[in-house]
């Protein structure tokens, strides 16, 4: 993976994503590693967030990195009128690794082909998250004891959700089972679909999930995605479509466990997070050891 950028999940083979867990597993037993010493890393967030930004920079921080970028574009030159690929060469000769947040599908690929340097995609509109799939795999390796031949349930925006579309990737090497809840308009699109008919695996399509929740291994909830929606009232039609509760909990497999890339609206009461089902904060912890895993392999440190 050295020099190489992260931009789909797809961009790793299983063996690949496999060495990625391993190596991040080795970073949470032993996170005192400063081997980003003496290197600068650019974390540049044109859209929102909390989670993805701060543990990049927690992970650099805690290996001895730089760290230079912005959290909003309303602080840079893109207010002026500059072009992305203007940014990204620019940026380009001020650090060894370029990690971008981008509202545009394929705005990352893009970073990827005009930077001298390599570039993690951390979230490109609707289409890939692949650095979150990665900590998704290693709460789910690291409660389930493997990735394979899993029964997962993904419930909410499946249109929109790029975190969803990414994970439904890369479980396709683990023989993995999908149960797809989601209200009408908000569907996994058919191109997934279709990936998943050519790898041969097994999905089903609800609009419910309390009647089969009993045959879950992972319960993977997200928030219906306001922000892209072109149509306001679309929003708020299915806005409140899931409520998970920890009264639907009664006679789960004992395996189950509930992850959420977060932030959560309303989809899970509060009452689920106390209960031992509940993963999501563990599972945000994650993403420090697997994004520490990330960069070391791209710098070529590890
Ligand atoms: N999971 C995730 O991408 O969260 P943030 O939007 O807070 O980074």
């Amino acid at each position: 993976m050295k020099n190489k950028s992260l931009i789909s999940i797809n961009d790793y083979s299983k063996d690949q994503i496999l060495k990625t867990l391993d190596l991040a597993e080795d970073f949470e037993e032993n996170p005192k590693q400063r081997l980003l010493e003496g290197k600068v890393i650019a974390t540049l967030f044109f859209e929102p967030s909390t989670r993805t930004r701060l543990s990049f920079e927690s992970a650099i921080n805690r290996l001895g990195g730089e760290i230079i970028g912005f959290s909003s574009q309303d602080s840079t030159s893109v207010k002026k009128g500059e072009s992305l690929k203007d940014t990204i060469k620019t940026v380009s000769n001020y650090c060894d690794l370029i990690v971008i947040r981008h509202p545009l599908e394929g705005s990352a690929r893009y970073a990827s082909e005009v930077a001298s340097v390599p570039v993690i995609n951390a979230g490109d509109g609707t289409n890939q998250h692949p650095t979150q799939t990665m900590l998704d795999l290693y709460s789910i390796r690291k409660t389930q004891n493997t990735l394979e031949n899993l029964n997962i349930f993904l419930v909410g925006d499946l249109k929109y959700g790029r975190t969803v579309h990414s994970l439904l990737m890369a479980m396709s090497h683990f023989n993995t089972t999908y149960n797809f809840v989601s209200p009408e308009e908000l569907r996994i699109p058919e191109e997934y679909k279709m990936f998943l008919k050519e790898h041969k695996l097994q999905y089903k399509e609800h609009i419910d999930f309390t009647d089969i929740i009993s045959e879950a291994d992972i319960i993977y909830m997200t928030r219906i995605q306001r922000e892209r929606f072109s149509d306001p009232m679309e929003y708020e039609k299915t806005k409140n479509s899931y409520m998970l509760r920890r009264d639907m909990l009664k006679g789960v497999k004992d395996n189950l466990k509930i992850l959420h890339p977060l932030p959560r609206i309303n989809e899970i009461n509060e009452d689920v997070d106390e209960s031992k089902q509940s993963y999501y904060f563990t599972q945000a912890l994650n993403g420090v050891y697997t994004r520490m895993a990330i960069m070391s392999s791209i710098l070529g440190v590890k």
